[in-house]
């Protein structure tokens, strides 16, 4: 056996011992007296008896070796500024900011919501929740007023932290009327609301609910606000994802399971050393974002940098100019950011020095080989796939560089991490695919290991019969992904077998643009599916039937409608949810029960064949939809 695969083994085969030796990756405030509690299947406690936070190993912990190096970087191409705070630093600004929240009311186990574009003081706050013991619910700064409200609801926020605006592309994007709106929307009302001015665009002020973090920063600043020790199964935090219903799920995450399994994938997965720089081009209000941009790399004792901005603004080499400027040695980004430069001159690579990277971790979507190739070349260090979802926190698929290196395979993420027991599954049968390349759904056997989800926010019931009772005829946690695994190990992942799409690395919930869609007063009906596209990996496309379709008889009149929706979804959910095309369909494709033939729609919209259609109503629904995509 190979190093890697004997320690695979002894992660699965001795699970207790394996995961006790990877908690002394971490400093407890007292040990933990039960390494895994699995006795209430699929619920894993992890590490229980044990008391911790975050906060203390992401910053506290290394004030005695590492105070005076960089220990957060925010540069922002968008207000050009470059911020950079020692670990001493970032530990009294994180101290004000939870002075501050405690002021505002916040104590353990509240919910704080985040909504806040890429600048230093996000991760302030998101580090003094953890320190104090609150739950942070950081929601995507391009989520607009229905998304944040839907949020808000579920989460009930004791206080919100958010600021006047982001900017994209050199666009100011107001905030504050969003947050506005999305509270006035929601039937929780969170009691504060702490606003970071940034000085980019006008804020409407509601007296006695909304605070201004400059002036009690001023009243905080010499802050002392212990680390709160809590349980290693006290949740750190929600973050909500989307799922095949329209309303999004809040994955709950526990403490110490989480800090040991991101601590293990620094060493094993990243092979990170304390001083070294990571450089992740995600957004905080994705899990890559949590994981490493925030907690990942500080645990770790690395430098990380956090970006506002495009990849290709000022131009297409500015990425590689913070490679070269902070000596980055571990860079992570997504599939559709390298396509994206890779439509630029290629001479913007060989501006920067960029000898500094050991590798290039790409995650959040299907890396197609012509782009790996094309960074591969590019960069001349390893690129490394990697396959995991914000129910897990970590990779469940990637090479364990830290244990053994190993051979990257293009359009493979990887062989299954430590402490993943991965099953491909028949999806009708439940039975365990174990030859080589058999497509199945992936299934993970419980325990999942430390740092993935231990719930659904305040929904059990969700958690079981979402994840685990998907498959049939036996308790296995369902990726809702396709997948097959070659004789050496390596997996393929084939696409969802649900209805989220992938569109630029962002998951989506086509029932949530559907839902949005269908509440414009002119639309009965509607049908989104997620289309293949070479530069987004996929994009949302509608299909919507009229209530009344009398005025819909002229490309104008059709394009009008269209833009209203896009209007209303980008109002409601955000830009990013924007569908490409609205088409005006007579009818949607249906069975003659009345049951939406999505697979047929999704085929035809991809130009492909659709297949079977013995049980189809109307044929000539299925072939307007052809006519319409051409
Ligand atoms: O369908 C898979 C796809 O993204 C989903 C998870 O998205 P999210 O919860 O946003 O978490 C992203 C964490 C990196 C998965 O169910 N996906 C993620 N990574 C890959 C991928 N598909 C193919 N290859 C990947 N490397």
């Amino acid at each position: 056996m190979t190093r890697y695969a004997d320690f695979y083994r002894h992660s699965i085969d001795n699970r207790d011992a394996f995961w006790g030796e990877q908690a002394a990756l971490i400093e407890w405030n007292t040990p933990p007296q039960q390494i895994c509690d699995y006795s209430n299947p699929p619920f894993a406690k992890w590490f229980v008896g044990g008391t911790t936070n975050l906060c203390h190993n992401a910053v506290d912990r290394h004030l005695k070796t590492r105070a005076d190096q960089p220990a957060l970087v925010a540069i922002s191409t968008e207000t050009d500024t470059e911020r950079s705070y020692s670990f001493a630093e970032l530990h009294a600004e994180v101290q004000r900011m939870a002075a501050t929240l405690q002021g505002l009311g916040v104590k353990k186990g509240d919910r704080v919501l985040i909504y806040m574009p890429m600048i230093a003081e996000a991760a302030f706050a998101m580090l003094a929740c953890v320190r104090i013991g609150a739950l942070h619910s950081v929601v995507f700064g391009g989520f607009a007023s229905g998304s944040l409200a839907s949020r808000i609801e579920d989460a009930e926020p004791v206080a919100v932290v958010s600021a006047d605006a982001g900017s994209r592309g050199g666009k100011v994007v107001p905030y504050k009327p969003l947050l506005d709106e999305a509270i006035a929307l929601s039937a929780h009302k969170p009691a504060a609301v702490l606003m970071v001015n940034r000085g980019l665009a006008p804020m409407d002020w509601q007296a006695g609910r909304d605070h201004d973090w400059a002036s009690l920063r001023e009243q905080h600043l010499n802050a002392s606000v212990p680390c709160e020790w809590v349980e290693s199964t006290h949740p750190s935090y929600t973050l909500y994802t989307s799922g095949t219903t329209g309303k999004p799920k809040g994955v709950q995450r526990d403490t110490g399971g989480y800090t040991v399994a991101l601590a293990a994938s620094m060493k094993h997965i990243f092979d990170a050393q304390a001083g070294q720089t990571y450089f992740a081009t995600s957004d905080i209000g994705w899990v890559v974002g949590h994981s490493y941009i925030i907690y990942g790399p500080l645990i770790a004792g690395m430098t990380t940098i956090m970006y506002e901005g495009l990849p290709t603004r000022p131009d297409a080499g500015v990425w590689w100019s913070i490679v070269e400027k902070y000596k980055v040695t571990h860079m992570f980004s997504a599939p559709t950011a390298v396509r994206v430069l890779k439509k630029q001159d290629p001479s913007w690579l060989k501006k920067y020095d960029v000898s500094s990277l050991k590798a290039l971790w790409l995650a959040g979507e299907p890396l197609d080989e012509p782009t790996a190739q094309w960074i591969s070349d590019a960069l001349a260090v390893p690129i490394i796939d990697n396959y995991w979802q914000t129910e897990t926190g970590w990779p469940i698929l990637t090479l364990a560089n830290g244990v053994e290196q190993q051979t990257t395979r293009f359009g493979s993420p990887g062989k299954a991490m430590y402490g993943y027991a991965v099953k491909i599954v028949d999806e009708s049968t439940g039975e365990e695919l174990t030859g080589p390349n058999q497509k199945g759904v992936v299934g993970i056997e419980g325990p999942l290991p430390p740092g993935c989800m231990q719930t659904v926010w305040r929904d059990d019931a969700r958690f079981v019969n979402t994840y685990w009772k998907s498959i049939p005829g036996r308790l296995l946690y369902s990726t809702f992904d396709w997948g097959i695994r070659d004789a050496d190990g390596y997996h393929f992942i084939l696409g969802r077998t649900d209805d989220v799409i992938n569109v630029a690395g962002h998951r989506l919930g086509t029932r949530e643009i559907e839902e949005s869609i269908a509440s414009h007063p002119n639309i009965a009906e509607v049908a989104v599916v997620g289309v293949a596209d070479q530069l987004k990996g996929q994009v949302a496309m509608a299909f919507a039937v009229a209530k009344d379709a009398s005025g819909l008889d002229s490309d104008a009149a059709r394009l009008k409608l269209e833009g209203e929706v896009m209007k209303q979804v980008d109002h409601q959910l955000g830009a990013v949810a924007r569908p490409s095309r609205v088409y005006f369909v007579n009818v949607l494709p249906k069975t003659r029960s009345g049951k939406l033939l999505r697979r047929a729609l999704h085929a035809v919209a991809e130009r492909r064949d659709p297949g079977d259609l013995t049980t189809m109503d109307d044929p000539a629904a299925l072939q307007q939809v052809k006519d319409l995509v051409g």
